[in-house]
C-alpha cells in the first residue's frame, strides 16, 4: 500500500469519488461519515468500482473522544482529506449555529488529533464562494483574488476554516495542508455506480436538471436571465467530479512525498471556462437528446452573477488539469440518473 488515508465525509458526493481515486492510486482508505447527507449504499458502489470496500465508521467528528478511539483502532493513517461539512447555502442562512458548530468543530477536532496520530497532511475541501462576486479585473479568478465577506454562514465557515488551518500550522503544528477551492463540481463516475444523491429537493442545478429530464420534477426554474452576461443567465465554472477527485490524490501525494517546502498551499480547481445556465441546459439536451422543460423565473437571493477559475497554478504546480468535457460530464450525470431509476431510488 502507498499509504493510509482518512476520508472524513467519504460517503458524500466528492468524498466517494475521491475514495475511488485514492484506492486506484494504491492508498488504503478509512471513511468516517455521520451519514447526515449520504447513505451506506455508497460503499457498495465504491466496492463495485474498485473491488475494495473501505473501512467505514458512522461517526460524528464533533465527538472528539469517539473520533480518537476510531483513530486508535486504525493506526498508521498518514493523512486526512476533510470533506465532512454541512453544505446547503440556503439552509445555512436559516440555521447559522448548526453550520458554525458542525463545520468548525469538525476541523478543529481533526487538527487537534492529527499530531497525536502522526498524520503528515490535511487536504481541505474549500470553495470558490470565498471569493464572493469577484470584481471584473479578477476574472478569471486566481488564488490571489481578494477574499470577499461571505454571503452565507456556509461560505463563512469555509473562510474561517482556511484561517484555522493556516493559523494552526503557523503556530508550529507538525503537518502540512493543501487547501482546494472548488468551483462547481458536477457529473458522476462513468460506471454510474456512484454519483450525486441530494436529500430531498436538489438545491444545485445539475441534479435538479437531471430529475426534471427524468420527469421527477415538472420543470427547471432558471433563476434569472437579466444578469450582465451574454444570454442573461449566471455563469459558473462546472468541473467534472472525477477530474476533481484526481486533484485530491495529487495533493495528498505532494504532501506525503514532501514535494513542496511550503507548509500551506492553496489551489483553485476549475476548468477555466465560464458556462451559463442556459448554455448548460442546451449542452445537456444536445449530449443526451433529452429535452429539459424549463422556464425563466426571478433571481435566487445570494446568487453571484459570474465566476470562473484561472486554473493555471494547479495546472503548473500540481500538474493537474480538468480533462472531461461539459458534454461528457452531463452525459455521466444523466447515466447516473437512469441508474437511480433502475434501482428505484428516484
Ligand atoms: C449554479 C447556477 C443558479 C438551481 C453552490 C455553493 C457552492 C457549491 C456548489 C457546496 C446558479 C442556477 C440553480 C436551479 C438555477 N456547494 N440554478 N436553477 O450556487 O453556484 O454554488 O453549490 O460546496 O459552494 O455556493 O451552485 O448549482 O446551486 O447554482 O437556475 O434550480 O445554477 O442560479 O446560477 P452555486 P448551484
Amino acid at each position: 500500500m502507498k499509504g493510509k488515508i482518512l476520508v472524513a465525509g467519504g460517503t458524500g458526493y466528492i468524498g466517494s469519488h475521491t475514495t475511488v481515486e485514492l484506492q486506484k492510486a494504491g492508498y488504503e482508505v478509512v471513511i468516517i461519515d455521520d451519514l447526515s447527507n449520504s447513505n451506506l449504499e455508497v460503499l457498495d458502489g465504491i466496492e463495485k468500482i474498485t473491488g475494495v470496500r473501505p473501512a467505514f465508521y458512522k461517526w460524528d467528528l464533533k465527538d472528539l473522544e469517539g473520533t480518537r478511539k476510531i483513530l486508535q483502532e486504525q493506526p498508521g493513517i498518514d493523512g486526512v482529506i476533510l470533506f465532512a461539512a454541512s453544505k446547503a447555502v440556503g439552509e445555512s442562512v436559516k440555521l447559522p449555529l448548526k453550520y458554525y458548530r458542525n463545520n468548525l468543530t469538525t476541523v478543529i477536532n481533526m487538527l487537534e488529533l492529527m499530531p497525536e496520530f502522526n498524520m503528515k497532511g490535511i487536504v481541505f475541501s474549500s470553495s470558490c464562494t470565498v471569493y464572493g462576486q469577484p470584481d471584473p479585473q479578477y476574472l478569471p479568478v486566481t488564488e490571489e483574488a481578494p477574499i470577499k465577506p461571505a454571503l452565507s454562514p456556509y461560505g463563512n465557515t469555509k473562510q474561517i476554516n482556511e484561517e484555522i488551518i493556516q493559523d494552526t500550522i503557523h503556530a508550529g503544528a507538525p503537518f502540512k495542508s493543501i487547501i482546494l477551492r472548488y468551483f462547481n463540481p458536477i457529473g458522476a463516475h462513468p460506471s454510474a455506480e456512484i454519483g450525486e444523491l441530494p436529500n430531498g429537493v436538489p438545491q444545485n442545478l445539475v441534479p435538479y436538471l437531471t430529475q426534471t429530464a427524468m420527469g421527477i420534477r415538472k420543470e427547471l426554474s432558471v433563476f434569472g436571465d437579466d444578469y450582465n452576461t451574454p444570454d442573461g443567465s449566471c455563469i459558473r465554472d462546472y468541473i467534472n467530479i472525477v477530474d476533481l477527485a484526481k486533484a485530491h490524490v495529487i495533493a495528498m501525494d505532494r504532501m506525503l512525498e514532501n514535494k513542496s517546502d511550503q507548509k500551506v498551499e492553496i489551489f483553485n480547481l476549475g476548468t477555466g471556462h465560464g458556462v451559463s445556465v442556459l448554455e448548460l441546459v442546451r449542452t445537456f439536451e444536445k449530449a443526451t437528446g433529452v429535452k429539459v422543460p424549463h422556464k425563466i423565473v426571478g433571481r435566487r437571493e445570494g446568487d453571484i452573477e459570474k465566476v470562473w477559475a484561472n486554473p493555471e497554478k494547479a495546472n503548473k504546480v500540481l500538474g493537474w488539469k480538468a480533462e472531461v468535457s461539459l458534454a461528457d460530464t452531463l452525459e455521466s450525470a444523466w447515466k447516473w440518473q437512469l441508474h437511480l431509476r433502475e434501482k428505484g431510488i428516484q
